[in-house]
Parts: structure tokens; sequence; C-alpha cells
């Protein structure tokens, strides 16, 4: 099913909102100037070579990183570097990264369960019962009480979300979620995506997924050098690039498959 973002009259308001922001580590300028919005219940994929800066970007937007220029918004505040509850911010921005990170001397439920337990303060009996409502949504019920090491790449990377969501963020990151991952386990975790999409969860993310960015992305954002080149649904960035840059990387991505249909 494809989202329509000229379907909705009412304009979403911006979880997360960089404006004008320049990230630089040493000599290089990793975030050259961005702004971009990430909107209520919208999915914004993030595409672009690798060196673009859209880890950065991410990173930025998770108060991971401070930038240079610009600033960070949540909820149409923004963020300060010395703003005390920087790690209570954090935990309403939930993040999902290449490598899963699970804790491996935890049991996966305990995994789920912890920053529960550590921040929100829950009993472990009842974080124990969220981590199963939460692992029964991504799928993984029956691995609750296994430990990590037990688990294929793709349910390690279904059951870091299902972490991420425990916190119950405000906006989900994901930063290449799949590219450690064969095929066949790509496509379990781009469906528990996709179903978090479908359920309004706010989300960015990064990937290398076209097919995943073209079906379910709203907006498509493309990144190179640190900047963003293109922007806009993904009928027009994927399918009817207009920059020259943005037409390269497509065509490298999606080299006349199915039939050579290309616009
Ligand atoms: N902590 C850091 N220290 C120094 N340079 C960094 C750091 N993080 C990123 N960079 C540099 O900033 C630029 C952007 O990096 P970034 O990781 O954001 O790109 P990316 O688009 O995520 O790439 P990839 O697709 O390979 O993950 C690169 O030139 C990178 O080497
Ligand atoms: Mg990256």
């Amino acid at each position: 099913m494809q989202p329509d973002p000229n379907a909705d009259p009412q304009p979403k308001a911006a979880v997360l909102e960089a404006r004008g922001i320049v990230k630089r580590f040493g000599g290089v300028t990793a975030v050259d100037g961005i702004s971009i919005e990430v909107r209520a219940g919208r999915v914004t994929a993030i595409l672009g070579p690798s060196g673009s800066g859209k880890s950065t970007l991410l990173r930025c937007l998770n108060f991971l990183e401070v930038p240079d220029e610009g600033e960070v918004l949540f909820g149409g505040v923004p963020v300060r570097a010395r703003d005390r509850d920087l790690d209570g911010l954090r935990s309403r921005v939930g993040m999902v990264f290449q490598q899963f990170n699970l804790f491996p001397h935890l049991l996966v439920w305990e995994n789920v369960a912890l920053a529960p337990r550590l921040i929100r303060r829950l009993t472990r009996e009842s974080a124990r019962r969220l981590a199963l409502g939460l692992l029964d949504r991504v799928g993984l019920s029956d691995k609750a009480d296994a430990h990590p090491s037990q688990l294929s790449g793709g349910q390690q990377q279904r059951a870091a979300i299902a972490r991420a969501l425990a916190m119950e963020p405000a906006a989900l990151l994901f930063d290449e979620p799949t590219s450690a991952l064969d095929p066949e386990l790509t496509g379990e975790v781009l469906g528990v995506m996709r179903t978090l999409a479908l359920e309004g969860m706010t989300m960015a993310v990064v990937t290398h997924e076209v097919a995943f960015a073209r079906a379910v992305a709203h907006e498509v954002v493309f990144m190179d050098a640190g900047q963003v080149v293109e922007r806009g649904p993904p009928e027009r960035v994927i399918d009817a690039p207009a920059n020259e840059r943005t037409i390269r990387f497509f065509a490298r991505q999606q080299p006349l498959a199915g039939g050579g249909d290309r616009r």
C-alpha cells in the first residue's frame, strides 16, 4: 500500500526538526546545513551514498551529536547541549542501529525490559509483562526467554525494535537496520517496520532498501556530501528524480531490474 502524502489535508506537526544544522569532525563537514522535519505519524526515508552524512544527521536528531551550527527541535522546543534532561529526551527518541547491540548476558525479554525498569522504574513483573507484549508485536513471543546469541540476525533486530518501543518513544530512528542481514532476514525486519508505519509510528529511516522506501515512506530525502540534494514523495524522488546526483544514485540501485523499466 502506497501512502499518499497529498491525500492528507492536515499538515502534521514536526516531532523532530533540524534547522540549518552543521556538524564538523576536524576538517570534515559531515552535515553541511540541513533542515529536515520528522512529522507525526509519517515515515521519512533518508538515502544517499556512503559518507554523505546520513548517520551523523540521525545522531544529531537523537541528541547523540551536538551540531556546530543550527538547532534541533523536539516537539517544537529547541534542544540545547546543556539541557539537564538530555537523557530523558534521548529516551523519547528511539534508535535502532545496524548492529543490534543487545546485551548478550541478558535474556531477550530482559533486554527489552531493561530501560523501562531503570528509567520508568517499572517492577520486574510489570516490565516483563510489557516486554512480552512488545515481543509479541514483533513476532518473537516464543523467544522471550532465549539469549540473544540463540536468535537469528533478523530476530535480534526485531528484539532491538521491541527494546526501542519499550520506552514509548515519540519517534523511532533507524540507521540501516537491515544492512547486516541476509535478504530473507531483511524481509522480516522490514515487515515489522512496515507494520509500525501503518500503525502511525513516527519514523526516520536511513536505508538502502529502495523498494521499502518507495512503498512505506511519505517523504524521501536524498543526501550527498552533507547536504539534502532532493526531497519529496517517493514516486517523485525515486522514480522521477530531477537532480543529476539523485538520478545517478537510483540508476545504480536499480540496474534495469524487472524488464528495464527506466523512467
Ligand atoms: N566520529 C567521527 N569522527 C570523524 N569523522 C566522522 C565521524 N563520524 C562521521 N565522520 C565523517 O563524516 C562523514 C559522514 O559520515 P556518516 O557516517 O554520517 O555518513 P553515512 O552517510 O552514514 O555513510 P554510510 O552510508 O557509510 O553509513 C564521513 O566523511 C565520515 O568519515
Ligand atoms: Mg551511516
